[in-house]
């Protein structure tokens, strides 16, 4: 079987969607799933490709378990075409990713990240945010990613 393949979208791939990645890695790897699913993460944006995951992030990510081991990449047409569910952090990734060329017969494959939460809306940006937004993004996606791989294991009959 071929592995379900999993994008996490934001806009500098610094902040949210490298810590999505993260935290359902961890989760993937938790429930023995690593041979079913593979994962990844970019943005939307060219701002930051090669560069590491905002250091707020990562010292936030630590301090509640998870580690991050992520260089930042932008998203291509070619994505759309390998990965599977393509999940936006917010609204205005959600717009973005739409604009690709190919987007229109790969629409099916792009949701909201909190599609999959207990409440629908935006991961919120905490580019300028404080030690608090870090937190309340960590609480929103550990949630989210949670509900989501709940989601693939029904939908997909997995194990784990
Ligand atoms: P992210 O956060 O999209 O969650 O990675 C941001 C990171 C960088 C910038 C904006 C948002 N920036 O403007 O450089």
């Amino acid at each position: 079987m071929s592995k379900i393949n999993v994008l996490f979208v934001c806009l500098g791939n610094i902040c949210r969607s490298p810590l999505a990645e993260a935290i359902f890695k961890a989760k993937v790897k938790e429930r023995g799933l690593e041979n079913d699913i593979h994962t990844d993460s970019c943005g939307t944006s060219n701002y930051h490709i090669g560069g590491a995951p905002d250091s707020r992030t990562i010292a936030n990510a630590l301090t509640n378990g998870v580690t991050i081991d992520h260089a930042g990449r932008q998203l291509t047409v070619d994505d759309l075409d390998d990965f599977d569910y393509i999940l936006a952090m917010d609204a205005s990734n959600h717009t973005n990713i739409f604009k690709l060329p190919n987007a229109g017969i790969h629409g099916h494959k792009i949701h909201m990240m909190r599609f999959f939460d207990t409440e629908n809306g935006d991961v919120p940006d905490p580019y300028y945010g404080t030690a608090a937004d870090f937190q309340q993004v960590f609480d929103i996606l550990n949630r989210s990613t949670g509900r989501f791989l709940d989601h693939l294991k029904k939908e997909h009959n997995l194990r784990g």
